[in-house]
Protein backbone atom coordinates (compact mmCIF):
# COMPACT_ATOMS: atom_id res chain seq x y z
CA UNK A 1 0.00 0.00 0.00
CA UNK A 2 1.35 3.16 -0.87
CA UNK A 3 2.42 5.95 1.83
CA UNK A 4 2.52 8.70 -0.21
CA UNK A 5 0.00 11.07 1.30
CA UNK A 6 -2.56 13.01 -1.24
CA UNK A 7 -2.07 17.06 -1.28
CA UNK A 8 -5.22 18.77 -1.83
CA UNK A 9 -4.24 22.17 -4.46
CA UNK A 10 -5.81 24.77 -3.34
CA UNK A 11 -7.69 26.64 -6.57
CA UNK A 12 -9.31 29.77 -7.32
CA UNK A 13 -12.59 28.36 -5.56
CA UNK A 14 -11.10 27.84 -2.79
CA UNK A 15 -9.48 31.52 -1.79
CA UNK A 16 -13.36 32.16 -2.86
CA UNK A 17 -14.56 30.10 0.15
CA UNK A 18 -11.82 30.79 2.00
CA UNK A 19 -13.46 34.95 1.69
CA UNK A 20 -16.53 33.39 2.12
CA UNK A 21 -15.47 31.50 5.84
CA UNK A 22 -13.25 34.73 6.58
CA UNK A 23 -10.17 32.81 6.78
CA UNK A 24 -7.14 34.67 5.36
CA UNK A 25 -5.50 33.61 2.48
CA UNK A 26 -1.44 33.86 2.91
CA UNK A 27 0.40 35.01 -1.06
CA UNK A 28 4.16 35.50 -1.16
CA UNK A 29 6.36 35.84 -4.45
CA UNK A 30 8.80 32.81 -5.28
CA UNK A 31 10.89 32.92 -8.52
CA UNK A 32 12.63 30.10 -7.83
CA UNK A 33 12.65 25.99 -7.35
CA UNK A 34 14.41 25.71 -3.73
CA UNK A 35 12.64 29.17 -2.07
CA UNK A 36 9.07 27.41 -3.65
CA UNK A 37 9.99 24.17 -2.14
CA UNK A 38 10.12 25.73 1.38
CA UNK A 39 7.28 28.14 0.98
CA UNK A 40 4.73 25.32 -0.62
CA UNK A 41 6.15 22.81 1.95
CA UNK A 42 5.41 26.00 5.23
CA UNK A 43 1.92 26.12 3.54
CA UNK A 44 1.70 29.28 1.46
CA UNK A 45 -1.59 29.39 -0.35
CA UNK A 46 -0.30 31.05 -3.15
CA UNK A 47 2.69 32.04 -5.11
CA UNK A 48 3.04 34.39 -7.55
CA UNK A 49 5.89 34.57 -9.88
CA UNK A 50 5.89 38.37 -9.55
CA UNK A 51 7.62 40.75 -12.52
CA UNK A 52 9.12 41.89 -9.15
CA UNK A 53 11.56 38.97 -10.41
CA UNK A 54 12.82 42.03 -12.70
CA UNK A 55 13.98 43.93 -9.78
CA UNK A 56 15.14 41.30 -7.20
CA UNK A 57 16.07 38.60 -9.16
CA UNK A 58 17.79 40.82 -12.63
CA UNK A 59 18.47 43.94 -10.83
CA UNK A 60 16.34 46.18 -12.58
CA UNK A 61 15.48 49.15 -11.16
CA UNK A 62 11.71 48.90 -12.60
CA UNK A 63 9.78 46.01 -13.68
CA UNK A 64 9.69 47.06 -16.89
CA UNK A 65 12.62 45.16 -18.46
CA UNK A 66 11.34 41.31 -17.63
CA UNK A 67 10.46 39.42 -20.45
CA UNK A 68 8.09 37.46 -21.26
CA UNK A 69 10.39 34.05 -21.65
CA UNK A 70 12.31 35.37 -18.27
CA UNK A 71 8.50 34.87 -16.60
CA UNK A 72 7.77 31.82 -17.96
CA UNK A 73 11.60 30.39 -16.79
CA UNK A 74 10.72 31.54 -13.57
CA UNK A 75 6.83 30.20 -13.55
CA UNK A 76 8.56 26.73 -14.28
CA UNK A 77 11.03 26.58 -11.72
CA UNK A 78 8.11 27.39 -8.87
CA UNK A 79 5.42 25.18 -10.62
CA UNK A 80 7.45 22.28 -10.33
CA UNK A 81 8.27 23.09 -6.22
CA UNK A 82 4.37 23.73 -5.32
CA UNK A 83 2.31 20.49 -4.66
CA UNK A 84 -0.48 22.39 -2.92
CA UNK A 85 -0.05 26.48 -3.21
CA UNK A 86 -1.95 27.87 -6.29
CA UNK A 87 0.58 29.55 -8.58
CA UNK A 88 0.29 32.41 -10.10
CA UNK A 89 2.36 34.84 -12.72
CA UNK A 90 2.27 38.33 -13.23
CA UNK A 91 2.32 38.83 -17.19
CA UNK A 92 5.17 41.13 -18.24
CA UNK A 93 5.03 44.57 -19.01
CA UNK A 94 4.58 45.10 -23.14
CA UNK A 95 2.92 41.40 -23.08
CA UNK A 96 -0.65 42.49 -22.92
CA UNK A 97 -1.48 46.40 -23.34
CA UNK A 98 -3.27 47.59 -25.87
CA UNK A 99 -3.73 44.86 -27.99
CA UNK A 100 -6.39 41.82 -26.83
CA UNK A 101 -4.86 39.49 -29.34
CA UNK A 102 -1.45 39.66 -27.91
CA UNK A 103 -2.45 39.72 -24.90
CA UNK A 104 -4.30 36.19 -25.18
CA UNK A 105 -1.17 35.21 -27.03
CA UNK A 106 0.94 35.95 -23.93
CA UNK A 107 -1.45 34.15 -21.73
CA UNK A 108 -1.70 31.04 -22.99
CA UNK A 109 1.75 30.67 -23.73
CA UNK A 110 2.37 31.36 -20.02
CA UNK A 111 -0.25 28.59 -18.90
CA UNK A 112 1.28 26.26 -22.10
CA UNK A 113 4.41 26.85 -21.41
CA UNK A 114 4.83 27.04 -17.65
CA UNK A 115 1.53 25.30 -16.25
CA UNK A 116 1.13 27.74 -13.87
CA UNK A 117 -2.81 27.83 -12.63
CA UNK A 118 -3.54 31.99 -13.45
CA UNK A 119 -1.92 34.83 -14.55
CA UNK A 120 -2.30 38.99 -12.47
CA UNK A 121 -2.41 41.67 -14.65
CA UNK A 122 -1.77 45.43 -14.08
CA UNK A 123 -4.67 47.99 -14.63
CA UNK A 124 -8.36 48.55 -14.67
CA UNK A 125 -10.70 49.61 -17.18
CA UNK A 126 -8.11 50.25 -19.89
CA UNK A 127 -7.12 46.82 -19.90
CA UNK A 128 -10.67 45.22 -19.86
CA UNK A 129 -11.04 43.76 -23.16
CA UNK A 130 -7.67 41.56 -23.12
CA UNK A 131 -9.21 40.72 -19.60
CA UNK A 132 -11.92 39.46 -21.57
CA UNK A 133 -10.84 37.91 -24.17
CA UNK A 134 -8.17 35.75 -21.88
CA UNK A 135 -10.68 34.59 -19.15
CA UNK A 136 -13.21 33.25 -21.98
CA UNK A 137 -10.09 31.12 -23.14
CA UNK A 138 -10.35 29.47 -19.36
CA UNK A 139 -7.38 31.05 -18.10
CA UNK A 140 -7.96 32.71 -14.51
CA UNK A 141 -6.84 36.10 -14.20
CA UNK A 142 -6.19 38.14 -10.60
CA UNK A 143 -6.39 42.12 -11.13
CA UNK A 144 -3.74 44.73 -9.62
CA UNK A 145 -4.59 47.79 -8.88
CA UNK A 146 -3.53 50.66 -6.61
CA UNK A 147 0.24 50.66 -7.41
CA UNK A 148 0.96 48.98 -10.07
CA UNK A 149 4.86 49.39 -10.83
CA UNK A 150 4.89 48.74 -14.89
CA UNK A 151 3.17 52.24 -14.87
CA UNK A 152 5.60 54.00 -12.80
CA UNK A 153 6.75 56.12 -15.64
CA UNK A 154 3.10 57.80 -15.77
CA UNK A 155 3.01 58.35 -12.16
CA UNK A 156 6.67 58.98 -11.48
CA UNK A 157 6.82 57.91 -7.54
CA UNK A 158 5.84 54.75 -5.87
CA UNK A 159 3.77 56.70 -3.40
CA UNK A 160 0.78 55.68 -1.50
CA UNK A 161 -2.19 55.86 -4.65
CA UNK A 162 -5.70 56.75 -4.59
CA UNK A 163 -5.21 58.99 -1.38
CA UNK A 164 -7.59 61.87 -3.06
CA UNK A 165 -11.59 61.38 -3.75
CA UNK A 166 -11.65 61.23 -7.56
CA UNK A 167 -8.81 58.39 -7.73
CA UNK A 168 -10.29 56.41 -5.09
CA UNK A 169 -13.51 56.66 -6.77
CA UNK A 170 -11.61 55.23 -10.29
CA UNK A 171 -10.61 52.51 -8.03
CA UNK A 172 -13.83 51.37 -6.29
CA UNK A 173 -14.92 51.76 -10.13
CA UNK A 174 -12.29 49.71 -11.61
CA UNK A 175 -12.33 47.27 -8.69
CA UNK A 176 -16.08 46.46 -9.68
CA UNK A 177 -15.53 46.44 -13.23
CA UNK A 178 -13.07 43.75 -12.78
CA UNK A 179 -14.92 41.74 -10.72
CA UNK A 180 -17.74 41.78 -13.28
CA UNK A 181 -15.64 41.04 -15.96
CA UNK A 182 -14.88 37.71 -14.43
CA UNK A 183 -11.68 38.13 -12.72
CA UNK A 184 -11.51 35.47 -9.19
CA UNK A 185 -9.21 37.94 -7.54
CA UNK A 186 -8.11 41.03 -6.68
CA UNK A 187 -4.49 42.80 -5.58
CA UNK A 188 -4.53 45.94 -4.06
CA UNK A 189 -1.11 47.98 -3.88
CA UNK A 190 -0.28 50.84 -1.51
CA UNK A 191 -3.58 52.34 -0.70
CA UNK A 192 -5.00 53.69 2.16
CA UNK A 193 -6.61 50.90 4.78
CA UNK A 194 -9.79 52.60 4.91
CA UNK A 195 -10.49 52.35 0.82
CA UNK A 196 -8.45 48.57 1.02
CA UNK A 197 -11.94 48.32 3.45
CA UNK A 198 -14.41 49.70 1.70
CA UNK A 199 -13.06 47.27 -1.46
CA UNK A 200 -12.89 44.12 0.25
CA UNK A 201 -15.95 44.65 1.80
CA UNK A 202 -17.64 45.56 -1.40
CA UNK A 203 -16.35 42.57 -3.87
CA UNK A 204 -17.47 38.78 -3.49
CA UNK A 205 -14.21 38.04 -4.91
CA UNK A 206 -11.30 37.63 -2.32
CA UNK A 207 -8.75 40.95 -2.87
CA UNK A 208 -4.81 40.28 -1.56
CA UNK A 209 -3.24 43.21 -0.09
CA UNK A 210 -0.07 44.98 0.00
CA UNK A 211 0.28 47.75 1.74
CA UNK A 212 -4.09 48.04 1.32
CA UNK A 213 -4.22 47.36 5.38
CA UNK A 214 -5.46 44.75 7.42
CA UNK A 215 -9.03 44.81 5.89
CA UNK A 216 -8.19 42.44 2.69
CA UNK A 217 -8.66 39.09 2.15
CA UNK A 218 -5.11 38.32 2.17
CA UNK A 219 -1.74 39.10 2.38
CA UNK A 220 1.16 39.05 0.35
CA UNK A 221 5.02 40.60 0.17
CA UNK A 222 7.43 40.32 -2.10
CA UNK A 223 9.87 37.31 -0.66
CA UNK A 224 13.02 38.92 -0.69
CA UNK A 225 11.53 41.60 1.54
CA UNK A 226 9.87 39.78 4.07
CA UNK A 227 13.00 37.82 4.83
CA UNK A 228 15.36 40.66 4.78
CA UNK A 229 17.95 39.97 1.74
CA UNK A 230 16.43 43.08 0.03
CA UNK A 231 19.53 45.50 1.12
CA UNK A 232 18.23 48.83 3.05
CA UNK A 233 14.07 48.61 1.91
CA UNK A 234 11.98 49.19 4.70
CA UNK A 235 8.97 50.45 3.85
CA UNK A 236 6.00 51.22 6.05
CA UNK A 237 4.12 48.23 5.04
CA UNK A 238 6.52 45.25 5.61
CA UNK A 239 7.31 42.70 8.51
CA UNK A 240 10.75 41.40 7.96
CA UNK A 241 10.78 38.19 9.41
CA UNK A 242 14.29 37.58 9.05
CA UNK A 243 17.20 39.59 8.68
CA UNK A 244 18.80 37.24 5.93
CA UNK A 245 21.29 40.26 4.23
CA UNK A 246 23.34 40.38 7.37
CA UNK A 247 23.19 36.66 8.17
CA UNK A 248 24.22 35.73 4.90
CA UNK A 249 27.20 38.66 4.42
CA UNK A 250 28.02 37.15 8.13
CA UNK A 251 28.34 33.43 6.82
CA UNK A 252 30.14 34.47 3.65
CA UNK A 253 33.08 36.54 5.60
CA UNK A 254 33.39 33.46 7.93
CA UNK A 255 33.87 31.15 4.79
CA UNK A 256 36.03 33.85 3.70
CA UNK A 257 38.57 33.76 6.29
CA UNK A 258 38.09 30.01 6.87
CA UNK A 259 39.25 29.00 3.18
CA UNK A 260 41.86 31.99 3.64
CA UNK A 261 43.33 30.92 6.88
CA UNK A 262 43.11 27.25 5.73
CA UNK A 263 40.57 26.29 8.37
CA UNK A 264 38.53 25.08 5.50
CA UNK A 265 38.01 22.16 4.45
CA UNK A 266 39.49 20.75 7.45
CA UNK A 267 40.41 16.80 7.66
CA UNK A 268 36.73 15.09 8.01
CA UNK A 269 35.46 17.05 5.18
CA UNK A 270 37.68 15.54 2.26
CA UNK A 271 38.19 12.46 0.52
O1 LIG B 1 5.49 41.50 -8.79
C1 LIG B 1 5.18 41.49 -7.60
O2 LIG B 1 5.95 41.07 -6.74
C2 LIG B 1 3.88 42.02 -7.23
C3 LIG B 1 3.68 42.45 -5.81
C4 LIG B 1 2.57 43.39 -5.69
C5 LIG B 1 3.50 41.33 -4.88
O3 LIG B 1 3.01 42.10 -8.03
Amino acid sequence: MSQHKEVKRITTNTLQQMKAKGEKIAMLTAYDYSMATVLDDAGLDVLLVGDSASNVMAGHETTLPITLEQMIYHAQSVVKAAKKALVLVDLPFGSYQGNSRAALNSAIRMMKESGAHGIKLEGGIEIMESIERIISAGIPVMGHLGLTPQSINKFGTYTVRAKNEAEAQRLKHDAMALQQVGCFALLLEKIPAELGKEVSESLHIPTIGIGAGMHCDGQVLVINDMIGLTKGFRPRFLRPYLDLYNGIFNAAQLYIKDVKTGDFPNEKEQY
